[in-house]
């Protein structure tokens, strides 16, 4: 495996086009090096010149194995025997199915898609479930061009030319409209109330007053799915970071 560090290898890299932040590369190094060298399955939304896809094959080494999903069938052309790339739209639902039946689970999951909320949204809602370890969400700063109307326009565009039949292109125009007019579409309010979920069954202090020496096994009736499912999540410039957790108990001590 190679001993450089996920910049080092950037700058090396030649085979295929890459877009990416340098400030990204800096904070991946930290949650990517625990998984170098294992045998690990990394998805990319959004292929585009392929040289992520063998950036991240070149960092985590052989067992590492990479799949990427472009909406662009030209992107087909970087497929290789290590790197496996899947035509389709990240917001539809029936395509990522068939992809996790296909691959059973991710454990890093990067979505350097559409950069749109609807289509940020609808891809997380579709994997976060089947993502073992790390959900990015990269470029969240196009979120929030033109007070947003840059992202919801991209959508209303796609919903209309980008679905097959007159009644999809309805269905998917509504949905976004429902959701923007419900303030439910933007995907970084998405991300705040899901961190406000990671403590809100302590809220209440329910765990009451505690003597020296005690310890308590605070009961996680009221822990929701994604709570159980999430360690934290970190929000940077322009990258939103959710770090997964096999649910453990939560214990609170007093010495
Ligand atoms: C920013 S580029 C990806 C860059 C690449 N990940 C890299 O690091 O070099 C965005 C890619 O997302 C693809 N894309 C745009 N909308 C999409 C969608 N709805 N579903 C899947 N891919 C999409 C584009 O075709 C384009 O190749």
């Amino acid at each position: 495996m190679n001993d450089k560090n996920l910049y080092q290898l950037f700058q090396d890299s030649n085979s295929g086009n890459i877009y990416k932040w340098h400030h990204y590369l800096d904070i991946y190094q930290d949650f990517f090096e625990k998984f170098r060298g294992k045998p690990i399955v990394i998805l990319e939304i959004g292929v585009l010149g392929g040289g992520s896809l063998h950036l991240w094959r070149n960092y985590f080494g052989n067992q590492c194995q990479v799949y990427g999903i472009d909406i662009n069938p030209l992107a087909k052309q970087y497929e290789t025997n290590n790197i496996k790339i899947r035509i389709g739209d990240q917001s539809d639902q029936y395509f990522l199915e068939k992809l996790i039946n296909e691959v059973g689970h991710f454990d890093i999951v990067i979505d350097d898609g559409a950069h749109t909320n609807f289509m940020v949204r609808s891809s997380f809602i579709s994997l976060y479930k089947n993502t073992r370890h790390i959900y990015i969400v990269e470029d969240t700063q196009a979120l929030y061009w033109y007070w947003g109307f840059y992202s919801l326009a991209r959508d209303f565009i796609y919903a209309l030319t980008g679905q097959k039949t007159i009644l999809k292109k309805i269905k998917h125009f509504v949905k976004i409209l429902c959701l923007s007019i419900l303030g439910q579409l933007s995907f970084t309010k998405f991300a705040k109330r899901h961190a406000d979920e990671l403590t809100k069954q302590w809220h209440k202090k329910p765990y009451g007053e505690m003597c020296s020496g005690e310890i308590k096994e605070i009961s996680d009736n009221n822990v929701s799915e994604f709570a159980k499912l999430t360690k934290s999540i970190h929000f940077y410039d322009s990258l939103i970071i959710f770090e997964k957790n096999i649910h453990s108990k939560r214990v609170v001590e007093f010495r």
